[in-house]
């Protein structure tokens, strides 16, 4: 299959780039922008775009490519394209000036207006998304200034006899008027390549992999949270080598209302895999007994999963008399792109941990397995298309995000059974409520959450002196930040009531109005 390097120089919109070419049917990938040469050759991509970036070029350790990618370029001719600090690179590197703009740069919406005729930029002005200080005075030798902003700035420039094309404006952005147009133009006409990556292709070349990879005897392992990913990433393994594949069911005891029912019907009846429900709600109970802060309570779940599964996996060792070799993980082409930094290969990632996350997808490197990663090259809603090509239910592919550690998180204070069940109904309310007034699907996560408080209240006559719960609701695009939704009051309202008069012990709810930041999505 061909396809397309993204070198990556710290962009809000690297990832961007990517999925917009995805969404041409060509496959792309993102690598440090200063990745050596040795590993590009060894990609092999079919074009190179070269991605924008906060540096100036002319700055002491600038991000750059490899010092010999620009002699590789010229012999074999692989076609490049420059985006923003992309364009200002290739300038500063062949020969032509990158300066402080006149101006102070432009950012936002700026008019570009073709200078030449030109087959990438055409001949038409267009409104382009624009956010450069810097900008290029001289143009290297072999260079055609092609388009120029309203302001006179150099806008894009280009070689076709060197296969390079470079622009200062965003066309991955949708504020860039027929932006993909370019990337279209550039991708199929100048580098040849051909809309042929989509799910169904994922789907062969994935199983074509896991077969080479596990073989004809090996067994291979997987822990399932309900979630999308690991579903999908079952799925698609199970496909490859059948029930030599055992998925594993870690019932922790803070799950939603009948939730084990529900994913072990999915599972077994309507995706037919081989999977085993392990009830270990008892131990996760015993040990968050008296724990109220967060942190610890999150390390004893994980670490309480990791156990519970790697008993799990001796079982299948003495019943199939061997040890499956192999661990079926849902890890997401974003979980890849960030361990490897955009401030280069040799770069620092200085980080302070909000929380310890645990998922299923997070299972210990030690636990002596090799990894099969099917989801690796994906990002979340190309996972959901891939689910529904292996034909996953519509309705579950759309569910929100769950954490690894369950209402554990969502529960302040000390986690006990009588505060699950009490929890459980009320987002079991608040989620059909959804449903029913066709909300769920606008809403990126929802649930409900417990406060270990009570207040007093008045119920047919009678003082109550009951719990209160939260409803939080936030849309989001990654999670990473998030507002929380504006909900219609009556809608608040009916909810309300109707927690209230269902869920024996809750007189009384509040409903989180904070965005992430300052709060986070979760409530510990
Ligand atoms: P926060 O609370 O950090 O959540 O704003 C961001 C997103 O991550 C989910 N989340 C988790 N997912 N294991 C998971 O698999 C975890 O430990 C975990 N903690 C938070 C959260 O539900 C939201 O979608």
């Amino acid at each position: 299959m061909k396809k397309v390097l993204i070198l990556d120089y710290g962009s809000q919109y690297t990832q961007l780039i990517a999925r917009r070419i995805r969404d041409l049917g060509i496959y792309s990938f993102i690598m440090p922008g200063d990745v050596s040469l040795a590993r590009i050759q060894e990609y092999d991509p079919s074009a190179v775009i070269l991605s924008g970036g906060p540096s100036s070029v002319y700055e002491k350790d600038a991000p750059s490519f490899a010092p010999e990618f620009l002699d590789f370029q010229k012999r074999s001719k692989l076609p490049v394209l420059g985006i923003c600090y992309g364009l200002q690179l290739l300038v500063h590197h062949l020969g032509g000036k990158v300066n402080p703009g006149q101006h102070r740069g432009e950012f936002g919406k700026a008019k570009v207006i073709p200078t030449r005729e030109s087959t990438l930029v055409g001949t038409s002005p267009r409104t382009a998304w624009m956010s450069h200080g810097d900008e290029v005075s001289q143009v290297p030798t072999g260079f055609t200034v092609v388009a120029r902003s309203e302001a006179g700035t150099v806008a894009a420039v280009e070689n076709p006899a060197a296969k390079i094309y470079a622009l200062q404006f965003h066309p991955e952005v949708t504020h860039t008027e027929n932006g993909g147009e370019i990337l279209k133009y550039f991708l199929t006409q100048v580098a040849g390549l051909k809309p042929d990556w989509n799910m169904s292709s994922v789907i062969e070349t994935q199983i074509a992999k896991i077969r080479a990879q596990v073989g004809s005897d090996d067994h291979a392992i997987c822990a399932l949270s309900g979630g999308v990913d690991s579903a999908v990433a079952a799925t698609l393994v199970h496909q490859a080598i059948g029930d030599r594949l055992h998925c594993v069911f870690v019932d922790h005891g803070l799950m939603r209302l009948d939730e084990q029912k529900r994913v072990m019907k999915l599972f077994k009846d309507e995706l037919g895999l081989p999977v085993e429900c392990v009830d270990a709600s008892d131990v996760f109970f015993t040990k968050l007994q008296g724990v109220t802060d967060p942190e610890q309570k999150r390390k004893i779940i994980g670490a309480e999963f990791i156990a519970v599964f790697r008993e799990a996996a001796n079982r299948l060792e003495t019943t199939f008399k061997r040890r499956p070799q192999f661990l079926v993980q849902g890890t997401l082409y974003p979980d890849v792109i960030e361990s490897s930094p955009a401030t280069g290969t040799t770069g620092n990632k200085f980080s302070v941990t909000i929380k310890s996350h645990h998922n299923v997808g997070g299972l210990p490197k030690d636990l002596g397995f090799a990894l099969i990663e099917p989801l690796r090259d994906l990002f979340k809603d190309e996972v959901r298309k891939l689910g529904a090509e292996l034909k996953v239910p519509t309705a579950f592919l759309k569910r929100h995000p769950f954490p690894g550690p369950g209402l554990g998180v969502r529960i302040l204070g000390e986690v006990t059974r009588a505060r699950v069940e009490i929890l459980q109904k009320v987002d079991e309310v608040f989620i059909q409520s959804l449903h029913e007034a066709g909300l769920y699907d606008q809403i990126w996560q929802a649930f409900a959450f417990f406060l270990p408080i009570r207040s007093v209240g008045v119920q047919g006559d009678f003082r109550t002196h009951d719990h209160m719960v939260g409803l939080r609701a936030v849309t989001s695009v990654d999670g990473m930040t998030a507002d929380w939704f504006q909900f219609d009051p009556r809608f608040l309202a009916q909810v309300s009531t109707r927690i209230c008069n269902e869920v024996r012990g809750v007189n009384r709810v509040v409903y989180d109005i904070s965005s992430k930041p300052p709060a986070t999505i979760e409530l510990e």
